[in-house]
């Protein structure tokens, strides 16, 4: 499809953008990493920064899932909720001390030019921790809708958390874009029929449909121009 022209002005058909929480708006994977971490030595597991790949954007049962097939361990689901209990105690230590420091850079200006363009703006996240953390860097108030992983059931690659994200803003997905820092979620994306903005490494990210280092390289512009590229 072919972006609309007014004037000599290219006007999106965008009409949502869907964040993603974790590596995207905030700098919450490294205490997502930490806390694994811990666990991981309390059992015994060799758990390294490249296996924490595999669990951003994965929710969190799924990522014990994963930590505990690296040890070789197939502990009973009592002891694995005992286990993801353990891991969120140490977690939300972490993010009960968050302030708006940590909103990766860009984030809040790039929302904000996007809100004044009439964007409907969510948020999509495995996370049930979501309120919290947006709560404590104080950014309530720059989204329209939040879908998290409290209420939504399926993990991502599954695409439910933005179709979810997309209804609760009343934007079709294919008029929706998501920001997304981990394969999951860009897999999510897509099988939503979203576009796809890849937020890091290109190398992790390649399915997605562009990838910018961070938010702070995201204009409105920039935007407009990525959709008319895909669109073309
Ligand atoms: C995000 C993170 C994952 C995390 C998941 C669940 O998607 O990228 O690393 O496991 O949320 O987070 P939670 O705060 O509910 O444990
Ligand atoms: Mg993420």
């Amino acid at each position: 499809m072919m972006p609309m022209m007014s004037g000599n002005r290219t006007v999106m058909s965008i009409k949502g953008c869907i964040f993603d929480l974790d590596g995207v708006i905030v700098d919450t994977a490294k205490y997502h990493f930490l806390a694994w971490k811990r666990l991981a030595e309390k059992l015994k597991i060799n758990f390294t920064e490249k296996d924490n790949e595999r669990l951003k954007g994965v929710s969190r049962m799924a990522s014990l899932d994963i930590i505990l097939e690296i040890g070789n361990m197939k502990p009973d689901d009592k002891i694995k909720e005992e286990y993801a209990a353990l891991k969120n105690k140490w977690y939300v230590a972490y993010i009960s001390k968050m302030t708006p420091d940590e909103i990766l850079p860009g984030s809040i200006r790039f929302i904000n030019d996007l809100r004044k363009e009439g964007i409907k703006i969510a948020l999509g996240s495995a996370s049930k921790n979501t309120p919290m953390i947006i709560r404590r860097v104080g950014m309530e108030i720059l989204f329209d809708a939040i879908a998290d992983g409290n209420v939504v059931k399926k993990a991502k690659p599954d695409p439910e958390v933005f179709i979810t994200a997309a209804k609760m803003i009343g934007i079709p997905p294919e008029e929706c874009v998501v920001f997304e820092d981990a394969a999951a979620g860009v897999e999510a994306a897509l099988n939503a029929g979203m576009m796809c903005i890849g937020i890091g490494s290109e190398k992790i990210l390649s399915n997605a449909h562009f990838v910018v280092p961070g938010l702070n390289e995201m204009s409105l512009q920039k935007l407009k121009e990525i959709e008319k590229g895909i669109r073309l």
